[in-house]
């Protein structure tokens, strides 16, 4: 009998254990979670999702405070088009974030940084230039380009030193994803280092409709293997959605996939970046509480818990300090559905939005409960205290499961409990 232990994924002449621990913004996918990958010999991921934020928790910054105090005057207009992002600083976070993380990398295996096209900052072209270019000089090992198409994202590095070296890859949900992103980047003569195939059981943003019910991963990592082989292609292939356990993985592996990726089983990680309260309830989810909507304004389905203090509630939008979602003329759906609330009720303090939510501000409150949809099974990889609670894991603990387990089995930690 297999176990994942027994593959590995290799990129030119180097070989990593095959577990990828998928990117989870905002900074959820802590620096702490992808060292412990990188130091097992598998592959972690921070994200580059609101880094300037990101910057000032972790670095004691002020990157937030200083875009406010610049665009205060416009909290109360409805047109954000003038919130700008400072491209310096936002190089500086970048590098700050990543510099700092590859910084204490020890251990043979890689760090990478997802990047959402979906954040497109109010100039997405230019801002996107940025983290990408930042991100390679601050010595990231890799880009992994997610949410999005991302048609141009490779020739806005194209002429970095580092363009052939680094490791790019992007997530795709289907075929005719990847071959528009081969035909569009064709041009700058490089394939992506590895696709991951993201299926439609992921955590956060789905690239796939309300359906998704109606696709399977396996199916779509079949059809995508097979495509590469007719063009003779060799990009590594790492289906991601639902690996619950060491043997779901193999079950990819022997069919060919490089690697996996991986994120549920790490949210209840004490490397991950989620509050221990907001951990108990991911623990605790039961499968009807696990939802998929349409609240996030980037217009992609997004999975989230049910009980997600997000869901509802009206903030005004804070674009002025954050402001990742605007579009290139300084739209976010969700200022539209603030203001119709706001017209449709006025003088109300408390508001409630519920078809829209405040991306920005609920993620980095960590109030967005996003979740992968075998959340409600993770009450069974750890055990249950007296007092109700469920006991935390470590990165390591969860990894060498992955990494060694047959048979579905799932490997409990030691009882705190005695
Ligand atoms: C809490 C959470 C946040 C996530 N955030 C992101 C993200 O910011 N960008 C992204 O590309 N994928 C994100 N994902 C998807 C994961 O990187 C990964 O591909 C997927 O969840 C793997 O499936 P699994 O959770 O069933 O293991 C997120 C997943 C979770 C659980």
């Amino acid at each position: 009998m297999k176990r994942v232990d027994d593959f590995r994924l290799m990129f030119g002449k180097k070989e990593y254990v095959p577990i990828v621990i998928g990117g989870m913004g905002v900074d959820i996918s802590t620096a702490e979670l992808a060292l412990e990958a990188a130091r097992l010999g598998g592959v972690g991921h921070i994200s580059d999702a609101m880094v300037n934020t990101v910057a000032d928790r972790r670095f004691n910054a002020k990157f937030v405070k200083e875009k406010l105090k610049q665009y205060k005057f416009n909290v109360a207009n409805t047109d954000k088009s003038v919130v700008q992002f400072d491209l310096g600083a936002l190089a500086e976070a970048t590098t700050m974030h990543i510099g700092k993380t590859m910084e204490a990398k020890r251990g043979d295996g890689l760090i990478l940084v997802n990047c959402m096209e979906k954040l497109t900052m109010n100039a997405p072209k230019e801002t996107l230039r940025v983290r990408m270019r930042a991100a390679l000089d601050a010595g990231i090992d890799g880009i992994t380009l997610a949410a999005g198409l991302h048609l141009g994202s490779f020739a806005l590095i194209e002429d970095h030193p580092r363009f052939r070296d680094a490791k790019l890859g992007i997530i795709v949900s289907s075929l005719r994803a990847l071959q528009l992103f081969l035909r569009k980047t064709a041009r700058t003569n490089r394939l992506p280092d590895y696709v991951v195939v993201e299926g439609p059981l992921a955590g956060g943003h789905l690239g796939f409709g309300m359906d998704w019910a109606a696709f399977d991963l396996a199916t779509i990592v079949a059809d995508i293997q097979q495509f590469l082989r007719a063009e003779q292609l060799d990009i590594p292939l790492i289906p991601a959605g639902g690996v619950f356990t060491g043997s779901d993985a193999v079950s990819f592996l022997e069919n060919g996939a490089a690697a996996v990726q991986v994120a549920t089983r790490f949210t209840v990680a004490k490397e991950c970046g989620l509050p221990e309260d907001v951990q108990q309830e991911y623990f605790k989810a039961s499968e009807e509480q696990i939802v998929v909507n349409h609240i996030s304004p980037t217009g992609y389905p997004m999975r989230m818990l049910a009980n997600s203090p997000a869901i509802g509630d009206g903030i005004r939008p804070n674009c002025e300090a954050y402001g990742y979602l605007l579009d290139a003329n300084g739209h976010c759906s969700y200022i539209e559905a603030y203001n119709r609330e706001v017209a449709a009720h006025p003088g109300v303090k408390r508001l409630s939005v519920m078809d829209k939510t405040c991306l920005c501000t609920q993620m980095r409150n960590f109030d967005l409960w996003t979740c992968g949809h075998y959340t409600y099974r993770l009450k069974d990889t750890s055990h249950k205290l007296a007092d109700g609670s469920y006991q935390m894991l470590t990165a390591e603990h969860i990894f060498r499961d992955y990494q060694f387990s047959t048979d579905q089995r799932i490997a409990l930690p030691e009882s705190v409990a005695g």
